[in-house]
């Protein structure tokens, strides 16, 4: 049986999902229309990333994304999802200043946007706050490797190949109670070698097929973006150009005036 199948997937099927082996498929997603059409294709996981800062609003990075942001669009994807697991990015300086404040603001996301889980950046630094929402009950999904919120003292978007960080990264916050971790942009070997080592799933980006389960930005799958084309993204529809294609031919009927036809009107 997939996971959850035709019932809603809850967090025990993720843990399950890595026991009994069978792989988790996660999404980001940011609205309504696209997280009904990625749920009803059967992905089991929908994450509304921060990177709407990048995808939806054309920031350069996620680091202005707001928590406020973060709960409207949470929102709407819980709206458009009838199985999914919705996972809501908590952004950034909205869990770093204190265990209480990540606290609280985990619980919004819950109680105001009615996400099932939420996922926060970071290893060590992050344990405090990922143990005061674990304790609360609220399920959270760790992030490692490359995490996006770090890229100024990164200095850019690099592959983290530092494995003894990584690993007590990930046992540390399997420790503190997080149910899943993504592991992003991490050679795959040692991706990998860090699953082995857990009881809790993980979830690549950019770490190979060795992780327990695969996310991609939507509209990375779908071919919507074209002037960033990391390796790791496979492009598995250019809807970038159809949609170019099908405005050219509406803006051109409307000039020629064969738009709209006579089945397009009231008599
Ligand atoms: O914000 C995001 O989209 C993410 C994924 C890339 C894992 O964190």
């Amino acid at each position: 049986m997939a996971v959850g199948e035709s019932r809603p997937v809850t967090v025990p099927d993720f843990l399950a999902a890595r026991q009994q082996g069978r792989r988790l498929t996660m999404l980001t997603a940011y609205d309504a229309t696209m997280a009904r059409l990625f749920d009803a294709a059967g992905v089991d996981s929908l994450l509304v990333g921060d990177s709407l800062g990048m995808v939806v609003q054309g920031q350069p990075d996620t680091l202005s994304v707001t928590l406020e942001e973060m709960i409207y669009h949470t929102r709407l994807v819980v709206r458009g999802a009838k199985r999914a697991l919705v996972i809501a990015d908590m952004p950034f300086l909205s869990y770093q200043l204190s265990p209480t404040q990540a606290l609280e603001n985990a619980g919004r996301l819950l109680k105001e946007a009615g996400a099932h889980a939420v996922k926060l950046e970071g290893g060590l630094r992050s344990v405090a706050a990922v143990e005061a929402i674990t304790r609360a009950d609220i399920p959270l999904v760790g992030h490692i490797g490359l995490t996006p919120q770090s890229v100024r003292r990164l200095g850019g978007y690099k592959v983290q190949r530092d494995e003894s960080r990584l690993l007590e990264e990930a046992q540390a916050l399997e420790q503190a109670g997080a149910f899943a971790l993504v592991l992003e942009c991490v050679p795959a070997a040692l991706a990998a070698r860090l699953t082995q080592t857990l009881s809790i799933p993980t979830i690549g980006i950019g770490a190979g097929a060795g992780c327990d389960g695969q996310v991609l930005v939507g509209h990375d799958l779908l071919g919507l973006i074209d002037d960033l084309r990391p390796r790791f993204v496979k492009r598995y529809a250019e809807l970038g150009e159809a949609i170019r294609q099908a405005v050219r031919s509406y803006c051109a009927e409307v000039k020629a005036g064969t738009f709209p036809g006579p089945e397009h009107v009231f008599s």
